[in-house]
């Protein structure tokens, strides 16, 4: 298995992939086990995504890429939600040959339609009527798209801005899902230890026990919260949490799992978060340039589904679409109003 680096070398290297993509560009480093390329696709002309492996000797990390593939293909017929599987998983070979010695690489990849407005990254925090009512709305899609994948049994666990991929310019679709898990709520617990990037992991998942189909689909909607707060204050949600930082969010969690038996696990937790009750940061004192209406309403939203404690976590996406409704209709409203107001002063002006 080659590592990361030689990876990429070997595929820039090549001028074509099995005779049927050519004109290779790198995209994305971004991701941890892969390497992501613009590639055109021969038979179309047209330019496609190649998603590569590129995980250094890590097995479980394999199945996962295929898993992706897999699961993709279960979507494949909702283009709407979910990034298009092109060619589903398929191994790029390649014979290196220096001096006397040749060695036959396999690299897995798959193709999938580039988008090219690329992944949900927005640094900047919005301060104007028409900038939240554009966050409001990626985010509305981007609930959408989870919603979709639940609905089909998929919990996605690795839910984060740059794993949405922008369709226009305020609707995504979701995309990366070697982390997902297909579950079944008519069958027992889950077994679902932390997959996807930490500062987005809800805190429950830290615990490594099973746990019901709906509490791990709650794990999605946390990490929901956490796009919607990174979408209003542009920083992530875990370094303003009670946690403090990454390296305490993640000891809170390492903790309980030294100290106590899976068994017992559950409800050593309940009490920490019953006793230390954490509250989800309030918007307003990181990001106080929105409009101030829209305030009480983003809180509630944000204290909806960003919940620490899995307990009290909105589950329902009819709840969390009314409760953006809310926050778009009272943002709209106060910009008709002031739009009047603004008109009736201007008339005032002109009539002598
Ligand atoms: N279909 C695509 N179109 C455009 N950009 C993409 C596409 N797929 C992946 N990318 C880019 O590559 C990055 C890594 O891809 P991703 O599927 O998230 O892989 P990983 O599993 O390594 O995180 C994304 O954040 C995005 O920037
Ligand atoms: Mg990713």
């Amino acid at each position: 298995m080659l590592d990361r680096a030689s990876t990429i070398t070997v595929i820039q290297g090549a001028g074509h992939i099995n005779d049927a993509y050519d004109q290779l560009r790198l995209l994305s480093m971004e991701g941890s086990f892969s390497c992501v390329f613009v590639a055109r696709e021969i038979s179309t002309g047209r330019d496609i995504v190649l998603k590569f492996f590129a995980a250094d000797g890590q097995p479980e990390r394999e199945l996962a890429f295929e898993r992706e593939s897999r699961v993709l293909t279960s979507l494949a017929d909702d283009t709407d939600h979910f990034v298009n599987l092109l060619q589903p998983h398929s191994i790029f070979t390649k014979t290196l040959s220096g001096g006397n010695v040749t060695l036959t690489v396999n690299i897995p990849f798959v193709a999938l339609e580039w988008m090219k407005r690329g992944p949900c990254n927005i640094g900047n925090a919005p301060q104007s009527h028409v900038e939240a009512l554009h966050r409001l709305a990626i985010f509305g899609s981007m609930c959408r798209a989870v919603r979709r994948a639940h609905h089909r049994g998929i919990v996605h666990r690795d839910v984060k801005p740059s794993n949405f991929l922008f369709k226009s310019r305020s609707t995504v679709k979701l995309a990366d899902f070697g982390s997902a898990v297909i579950v079944d709520s008519t069958r027992g617990n889950y077994h679902s230890p932390p997959r996807g990037d930490l500062r987005y992991t809800a805190p429950e998942a830290l615990l490594d026990i099973p746990w019901a189909c709906d509490i791990v689909c709650g794990f999605d909607i946390y990490s929901l919260g956490c796009c919607l707060f990174e979408l209003f204050t542009g920083q992530t949600l875990v370094a303003h949490s009670v946690f403090g930082d990454l390296r305490r969010f993640v000891r809170f969690g390492t903790d309980i799992v030294t100290t106590t038996r899976p068994d017992q696990r559950r409800k050593v937790y309940d009490t920490v978060l019953g006793r230390e009750d954490p509250r989800v940061p309030s918007i307003r004192t990181i990001n106080p340039d929105l409009p101030k209406c829209l305030y009480p309403r983003l809180e509630t939203l944000l204290h909806a589904v960003a919940h620490f404690d899995y307990r009290y976590r909105e589950r329902s996406f009819d709840q969390i679409h009314r409760l953006a409704q809310i926050c778009q209709l009272v943002v709209s409203n106060e910009m008709k109003t002031q739009r009047r107001t603004h008109t009736r002063r201007a008339r005032r002006q002109v009539t002598p």
